[in-house]
């Protein structure tokens, strides 16, 4: 007997063993985040591949990543880049960032990616003084608590066209608590209502089952400039 959820891993296996296969150096990535002691909350290759043709389909020449861990989906991106193009990672644990900056050195991405250590709202308010941006794509995938002050952020950061993903907002069904009792929960539901309030975005919410249980991206398109 197989479990839903079981199956749920298979069929991402197999699809993704087929259309988002790993190389070298993505597995080398996996490999050295699990010798580090990293915990294994990274995406999965599938997600990886959405997320580097989302990138692809709207021409991303430059991506902002708000939590970075050991860099897995940092290189999945960083791949979508054209020639110049600049990748941007917010990391607060130096561990998780040297483990990163070795995987995409490996993946012979050093020159398109910057890792930058410290809590994500301080290294955006510095972006924001230094007049980076603005960013084509913007993932959001750091604590979850935080998601509502890292989308007003990461929205002064964007321009008309540019693209905003969300990850873990559905949680096995959790978003439906609106008691307030988790604090994830309660980021994930304010940062769903300020989506919704905000006229500068036009956004939705894809459910996902997979090789990491049941979860989801909130996905987001920005339709005016900052
Ligand atoms: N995007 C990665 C997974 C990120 S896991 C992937 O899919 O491969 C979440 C990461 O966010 C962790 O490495 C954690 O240390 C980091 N993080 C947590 N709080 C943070 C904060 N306030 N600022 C920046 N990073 C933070
Ligand atoms: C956690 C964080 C993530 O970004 C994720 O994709 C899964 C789990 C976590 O903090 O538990
Ligand atoms: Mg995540």
């Amino acid at each position: 007997m197989t479990t839903a959820e079981e199956r749920w891993g298979e069929v991402d296996r197999y699809v993704g063993g087929l259309l988002a296969p790993e190389d070298d150096a993505l597995r080398a990535a996996l490999e050295a985040s699990h010798a580090a002691g990293l915990p294994t909350i990274q995406i999965t290759a599938t997600q990886g591949m959405l997320l580097h043709l989302i990138a692809r389909m709207i021409g991303a020449r430059t991506i902002l990543e708000i939590g970075t861990l050991g860099g897995y989906s940092t290189i999945w991106m960083a791949r979508a880049l054209p020639p110049g193009g600049r990748l941007v990672s917010l990391e607060l644990n130096p561990k998780h960032a040297e483990v990163a900056r070795a995987n995409v050195a490996r993946a012979g991405l050093d020159p398109v990616v910057e890792i930058r250590v410290g809590p994500a709202l301080d290294t955006l308010r510095t972006l924001a003084a230094e007049k980076r941006g603005p960013f084509d794509l913007v993932f959001v995938d750091a604590d979850k608590e935080t998601i509502p002050e890292y989308l007003e952020r990461a929205l002064a950061l964007t321009r008309t066209g540019s693209v905003i993903v969300v990850d873990n907002v559905v949680r096995d069904g959790k978003v439906l608590d609106a008691s307030g009792a988790d604090p994830s929960v309660r980021g994930v539901r304010r940062g769903f209502e300020l989506l919704a309030a905000n006229p500068r975005v036009a956004a939705t919410v894809v459910q996902t089952v997979g090789a990491k249980g049941y979860d989801g991206f909130a996905i987001a398109r920005v339709t005016a400039d900052a």
